[in-house]
């Protein structure tokens, strides 16, 4: 069931009005370089938003600081963030900072780097934004239903000298599972959704609104900052005519590339960032479409081009690359090199796992809700023993392997790494990333220094996968 973004039947001034709102927080415009108003506190509490948009009811959602997605964080990078989480949703909760090197006691994650935070509670978060880049921020407690029900937001760290663009815009891409009434379904965690691909739902979300249109100006260059805070749903952006260009994965500078395909692909808790030069003319109108899931390619948005005289002929001469992040260079030649399987799910050829300390059959402990198992392990909690104990400073390269029928965005916390290889095969623009998407049956090769000491998560970002077992630590000592 597909919610309709603009229905027909809304009144002319109405769709105005739509219009007006949603183009307005579409286009946040974010300043380079200035100094912004940087939240000091993010209370976690229930609101009602209006995320269809009318004539649908709002939406009961819980956000912080009443927006979704929540307060922006912008700084400057070397800034020191110091931040104060306000419980006031009915479960405790913890803030995970998305993609930063943090150090392990602000990790936020639950049991494992502090205690939850209680209802009426807070916990004050500090640390210093090493990197510069495109980041966000969610939950760690039962995040499957937490950033579902709408708590994440953007943390953005600008360069010293950030490229020079027009505009620098952000979309925080979100897939909602909605009724017809605009209220979200709440079976979070059922175990299909665990078993299979996550909870894939029926309205996407830029910003927290359905998007309608996106305005432009002939001859700008945008810096256009996506994030992908969908609890499942992996996205494949076209922008046809645009040629984007991906000047950061993950927050970190890359060489300069139109994505492979001409598609920007981002699995859950990936973020790019592209550079777009609008190079059509007035009036000019550019479909997005995503056309990750065979048979259900959609518009996303349409950009359309302003009236106004264009602003250059031709793009800027400036360049567009990012500076590197001061993330340590891994030695290949004498990295430590391990394997990581993911096993189990449906159609998995994982016959039986250790659960609770026990070998069970897989299917016996399917019965048990859970699906997924990380080096034969299926984890039922945020503390467990290592995976793997790693030196403080030396080199690691990892072999992920996916032994399974499903894709896989699997993040780590507290490092960025180098994603070398697919298949045995070098790519051809390393990629430093926190978060990487595996293909069914698909070998990944990362390698990274272990240069951050503690107890570190490992674990798909699909939250419904990572719920139903896939996660693991790796520690740092
Ligand atoms: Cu974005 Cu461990 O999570
Ligand atoms: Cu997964």
């Amino acid at each position: 069931m597909e919610l309709e973004a603009q229905p027909s039947s809304v009144s002319r001034r109405r769709a105005l009005n739509m219009l007006g709102a949603s183009a307005a927080t579409c286009l946040l415009p974010l300043a380079s370089g200035r100094a912004q108003d940087v939240p000091t506190r993010l209370v976690a509490a229930p609101a009602s938003l209006p995320i269809v948009g009318a004539p649908h009811a709002e939406t009961d959602v819980w956000a912080y600081n009443g927006t979704v997605p929540g307060a922006l964080v912008r700084v400057r990078r070397g800034a020191k963030l110091r931040i104060e989480l306000e419980n006031q949703i009915s479960d405790v909760t913890t803030i995970h900072w998305h993609g930063v090197r943090v150090p392990n006691a602000m990790d936020g994650v639950p049991h494992l780097t502090q205690p939850p935070v209680e209802r009426g509670k807070s916990f004050i978060y500090e640390f210093v934004a090493e990197d510069a880049g495109t980041f966000w921020y969610h939950p760690h407690w039962q995040s499957f239903e937490q950033v579902e029900r709408g708590l994440y937001g953007a943390l953005i760290v600008d360069e010293d000298e950030p490229p020079k663009v027009d505009r620098d815009l952000l979309w925080v891409l979100d897939d909602w599972k909605l009724t017809s009434e605009a209220k979200l379904v709440e079976d979070f965690g059922n175990f299909f959704e665990v078993s299979h691909a996550g909870r894939i739902g029926n309205t996407v979300t830029i910003n927290g609104r359905v998007p309608d249109t996106v305005t432009v100006r002939s001859g700008e260059r945008i810096r256009l900052r996506l994030a992908n805070t969908a609890n499942a749903r992996i996205f494949a952006l076209r922008f046809p005519g645009l040629q984007p260009r991906v000047v950061a994965t993950d927050g970190h500078g890359i060489e300069p590339h139109e994505p492979a395909d001409g598609r920007v692909v981002l699995g859950p808790g990936m973020r790019a960032d592209l550079m777009l030069d609008c190079l059509g003319k007035p009036g000019d109108r550019v479909r997005v479409i995503d056309d990750f899931y065979p048979r259900q390619t959609y518009r996303l948005v349409d950009i359309v081009y302003g009236q106004e005289p264009p602003l250059r002929g031709s793009s800027l001469m400036e360049s567009v690359a990012l500076k590197p992040n001061p993330v340590p260079q891994p030695r290949i030649a004498d990295a430590e090199r391990h394997r990581i399987e993911f096993g189990g799910g449906m159609m998995g050829s994982l016959q039986e796992a250790q659960i609770r300390g026990q070998r069970r059959p897989m299917r016996e402990i399917m019965q048990q809700g859970m699906a997924w198992a990380v080096n034969g392990k299926v984890a039922t909690g945020h503390i467990h023993d290592p995976l793997l104990t790693l030196r403080r400073g030396a080199s690691y390269l990892l072999t992920l392997v996916n032994d399974t029928a499903w894709h896989h965005p699997v993040h780590l916390h507290g490092h960025a790494f180098k994603v070398l290889k697919r298949n045995d095969e070098a790519l051809r623009i390393p990629e430093w990333r926190d978060t990487v998407l595996m293909s069914p049956k698909e070998r990944v090769e990362i390698a990274f220094v272990a240069d951050n000491p503690g107890d570190w998560m490992l674990h798909c970002h699909i939250l419904e996968h990572q719920a139903g077992g896939m996660m693991g630590v790796l520690r740092v000592a």
